[in-house]
């Protein structure tokens, strides 16, 4: 249509010089003059031709009549006699007649010219005149000027109404009116077009932004309007949030924990919005875009971003949840229990703390053991705790072991926990104690170690215990009040065994037993009396030992008690014929009774040896300090003795010849009775002895005395020395009298030494002046021994002891016939064969002056 128009226009300007009807020229017979009328349409400033009929008349007259007036004006005329223009014609633009035609050209058309030219034409006025009127109505038409746009407003709000106006300075009408919109990207289209230079819009929208131009086109042309912008004020818009990286849930948004965030909002406004964002209604950024860079489970909640147009003070508002996916920590922990009364097991695993939960799967020896529990489809969950049920029938391994896989999102790599199911190494245990205070017994059974733990729970005559307890039970009975003779039996199930496993206590009253129920010990041993527990089943109080005289026993120098649960064994020391003899009583007692057992000590003196006789006794010089004796023994082939007591003494009956020698250190010997100086020889194959550092002046007496270990013989009759063969040179005695009253006073002193000493060195003192004590040790006799006992007997020990000051050393025989283990005491020297005269004899006094 616009190019129609415009075509048209075009098409105007060249052909619009004459437009007239064609007419053949008619004769009018009743000579009436013969109007015609034709239309001619100039363009203001272009040349047009007016036609005055086809062909040329003989005269002619052209006026003009202007538009809105009657009167008509020659403008130019010819009648024969050649053109003669008006001066009205200079009004009408550049008029001329052109040559051989009454036609009129007027170039650069006035507006003026507008109205109706009139040519009067005259043909044949010489024969029949023929009169035309010819008239032309010439329009002068104006193009239209650029037109130019005028918008009520450029910057119209979204909904408003506004208008825009085409304006036009100079145009004819009609004028049409085309209205161009070109948007941003160059597409051009036609809003509207018409008659009016005005149009209305109503309810602007954003769509109507763009360039703007009019095109006003009449029938001469089309003009176009520079264009205009019109730019729609609108938004903003509900915002559109784009989250990257993009996942969806139907809870909203999600995140991995540690990715980076990044939310762009954008919502469509002019101008340009203006974003903030805002966490949990709290501001934490402007911008369109916010990026979260390592976003935390902390970050996850509502994200809202808001729109502003500070042009038009709008806002509008979008709000995202977005939840941050975190992975549980560590790893899931897997763990296997007890399930049906411990005839199934459940495997549990269990991986807490994540979000979303992690998916869990059990992996392992479930195929292999068959196992066709309903929940297994449901294995894999999105749950932090996973079971299977598993039966254990035909769960032919001990030990299996099963993973359990926890996967979640927010992790790269899948983890896993393992757990085993085994049964207890060991067979289970029954045990009985009582509490410390007797109130209680206590019947325990255990079976530790298995995975899971078994099932542990008793039977018996109560009704106790018999729930079962994992691993372990204990059934507490009131003392005195379990049954003896009945079992207690304890059963053990494991979900891996099938038939449980048991064992058994039994209530008894303790029985004691001992090694011999009557000892017999030759006196001065140490003896061992031994007491013990037939069997150790049942908690039995401490085994008490009472001695021959119905005490308690408790350890003392005289008794060693060694004891255990299970057994007790006294020791008596060194003991006594008549104080330790007797029956001793060991007792104990448990939950369902007591006992006891006795025990029958006796303690034996060694037999007497046989009786000797001195049958040598003599001064062996003329010096008269040593003695030589030798004695026999009756019914030598007995053995029955151990060694020999020599002794000698003073007889007082010359008290005059200790003279001038006499010392405060003998007043002690004067004052108490004669005392017996012994010589211990501890050789029984011994048949001689030398005695030294005897006082020459002084008149002896010499006895012998056999011994059987403390069993002192009849001593034999005494007998003074008997002189040498030798006179005695008087030089010489009185020489050796100053050497022998030094030996008298050294000999008295070492006496009275013992003697005040006998509490430090009893010992000491019990052998030289005689005790019932011995710390020797005796060989633990059978009743059977008894017999042979007077024969036989332990090694006895009588030396062997260092005392500060003087060193009393005090060999010891050693019996060839010894041979109980038990006589272990050290040996201090050996005796040296009897008869050999050079050596001192093996039992002698030695003193040790030193520093006098
Ligand atoms: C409009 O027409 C008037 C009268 O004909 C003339 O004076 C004026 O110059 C024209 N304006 C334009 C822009 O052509
Ligand atoms: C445009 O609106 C005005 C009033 O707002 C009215 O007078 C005029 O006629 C309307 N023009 C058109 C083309 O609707
Ligand atoms: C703007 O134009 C688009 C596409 O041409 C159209 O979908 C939308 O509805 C228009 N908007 C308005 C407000 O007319
Ligand atoms: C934000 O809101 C969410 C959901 O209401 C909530 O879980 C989260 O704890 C909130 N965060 C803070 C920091 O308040
Ligand atoms: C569990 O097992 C024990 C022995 O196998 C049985 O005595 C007991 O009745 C069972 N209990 C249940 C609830 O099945
Ligand atoms: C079962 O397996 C465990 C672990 O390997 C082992 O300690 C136990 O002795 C086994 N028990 C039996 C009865 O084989
Ligand atoms: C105590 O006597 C028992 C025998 O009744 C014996 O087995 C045990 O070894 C003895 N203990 C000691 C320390 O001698
Ligand atoms: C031994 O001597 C004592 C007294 O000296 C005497 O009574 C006894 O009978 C003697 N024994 C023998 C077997 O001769």
């Amino acid at each position: 249509m616009v190019a129609q128009l415009l075509g048209l226009a075009f098409l105007f300007l060249p052909t619009s010089l004459v437009t007239s009807t064609t007419h053949a020229v008619e004769i009018n017979p009743n000579w009436e003059v013969v109007y015609r009328d034709t239309r001619v349409y100039g363009v203001v400033g272009k040349a047009v031709i007016l036609e005055c009929g086809p062909t040329i008349p003989d005269m002619y007259i052209w006026s003009f009549t202007k538009p809105g007036t009657e009167a008509i004006k020659a403008v130019v005329y010819n009648l024969g006699k050649g053109t003669r223009i008006q001066k009205l014609a200079e009004t009408l633009g550049q008029l001329t007649v052109i040559s051989n035609s009454a036609s009129v050209s007027i170039e650069k058309l006035p507006l003026a010219a507008h109205g109706l030219f009139t040519c009067q034409a005259f043909y044949d006025i010489d024969k029949d005149p023929k009169v035309y009127y010819y008239y032309v109505h010439l329009t002068v038409r104006v193009p239209v000027t650029k037109p130019y746009l005028l918008m009520s407003d450029a910057s119209p709000v979204e909904g408003s109404t506004m208008w825009m106006r085409c304006n036009l300075d100079n145009g004819t009408g009609p004028i049409q009116y085309v209205w161009k919109h070109e948007t941003r990207n160059g597409t051009i289209s036609v809003v509207a077009q018409g008659t009016s230079s005005i149009i209305n819009v109503t309810d602007v929208n954003r769509n109507h932004t763009g360039w703007y131009r009019c095109v006003a086109s009449n029938a001469v042309n089309s003009e176009s309007s520079n264009r205009l912008w019109l730019d729609t004020i609108f938004g903003p818009d509900i915002p559109q949030i784009d989250v990257t990286p993009f996942s969806i849930t139907e809870r909203g948004y999600s995140a991995l924990e540690r990715e980076t965030v990044s939310l762009l909002c954008q919502a469509q406004s002019n101008p340009a919005s203006q974003y903030v964002w805002f966490y949990n209604n709290s501001q934490v950024y402007t911008g369109p875009q916010f990026t979260i860079t390592k976003i935390l489970r902390m970050h996850t909640g509502d994200y809202a971003c808001l729109a502003q147009n500070t042009y038009l003070n709008t806002r509008s508002k979008k709000t995202i949840s977005l939840t941050v996916y975190y992975p549980p920590d560590g790893s899931p922990s897997c763990s296997v229990e007890p399930a049906l009364n411990h005839t199934s097991l459940k495997l549990l695993c269990s991986w807490t703390g994540g979000f979303p939960s992690p998916s869990l799967h059990w992996t392992g020896d479930l195929k292999t053991l068959g196992h066709t529990e309903a929940d297994t489809g449901t294995q894999t969950n999105q749950l932090t705790n996973t079971t299977v049920l598993l039966s254990t029938e035909g769960m032919a391994s001990n030990d299996s072991s099963f993973s359990c896989m926890g996967s979640h999102l927010a992790l790269t790599q899948s983890r896993v926990c393992s757990t085993r199911t085994y049964i207890p190494p060991a067979e289970p245990v029954c045990l009985a104690y009582v509490t410390n205070n007797k109130q209680y017994l206590m019947l325990s059974c255990s079976w530790d170690g298995g995975s899971p733990n078994a099932l542990v729970w008793w039977e018996g005559p109560g009704d106790q215990g018999k729930v079962g307890k994992e691993s372990s039970n204990v059934l507490v009975l009131r003392y005195g009040t379990a049954r003896g003779g009945k079992p207690y039996t304890c059963h053990a199930k494991h979900p891996l065994l099938i038939q449980t496993k048991t064992c058994r206590l039994t209530l008894e009253a303790p029985v004691l037993l001992t090694q011999r129920r009557v000892v017999s010990v030759y006196e001065g041993s140490d003896v061992q009396l031994t007491c013990n527990l037939r069997s150790n089943y049942l908690p039995t109080n401490q085994i008490t030992w009472f001695n021959n005289r119905g005490l308690d026993v408790k350890g003392t120098s005289k008794y060693t008690l060694l004891r255990t649960s299970a057994w007790a064994n006294l020791t008596v020391r060194d003991t006594h014929e008549a104080q330790d003899s007797g029956e001793y009583r060991c007792t104990t007692s448990n939950a369902v009774g007591g006992t006891e057992v006795n025990v029958t000590l006796l303690v034996k003196r060694h037999p007497m040896p046989p009786n000797a006789t001195l049958v040598k006794v003599m001064y062996n010089s003329r010096k008269r300090n040593e003695v030589e004796l030798e004695w026999q023994v009756e019914s030598e082939e007995e053995r029955g003795w151990t060694g020999f007591i020599l002794e000698h003494i003073w007889v007082p009956e010359r008290p005059g010849r200790r003279g001038r020698n006499d010392t405060k250190e003998d007043t002690d010997d004067r004052i108490g009775p004669p005392v017996w100086y012994p010589s211990i020889i501890q050789d029984p194959e011994v048949r001689s002895h030398t005695v030294g550092r005897l006082t020459p002046t002084v008149t002896y007496q010499f006895r012998i005395t056999p011994v059987n270990h403390r069993t002192l013989g009849h001593p034999s009759a005494p007998k003074t020395p008997a002189e040498p063969r030798y006179n005695v040179y008087p030089a010489v005695i009185g020489a050796a009298i100053g050497g022998m009253l030094f030996a008298a006073i050294v000999t008295a002193l070492l006496l009275l030494f013992i003697i005040r000493n006998r509490n430090n060195n009893p010992r000491l003192h019990d052998m030289l002046f005689g005790s019932q004590h011995s710390q020797s040790r005796e060989n633990i006799n059978l009743p059977e021994d008894e017999v042979v006992g007077g024969s036989e007997g332990g090694i006895e020990e009588i030396g062997g002891l260092a005392s500060p000051g003087p060193t009393l050393a005090l060999p010891r025989a050693s019996s060839p016939l010894t041979t109980s283990p038990l006589s272990a005491t050290p040996t201090t020297s050996q005796a040296p064969p009897p008869g050999d005269d050079n050596e001192p004899v093996s039992v002698t006094i030695t003193v040790k002056a030193t520093g006098s």
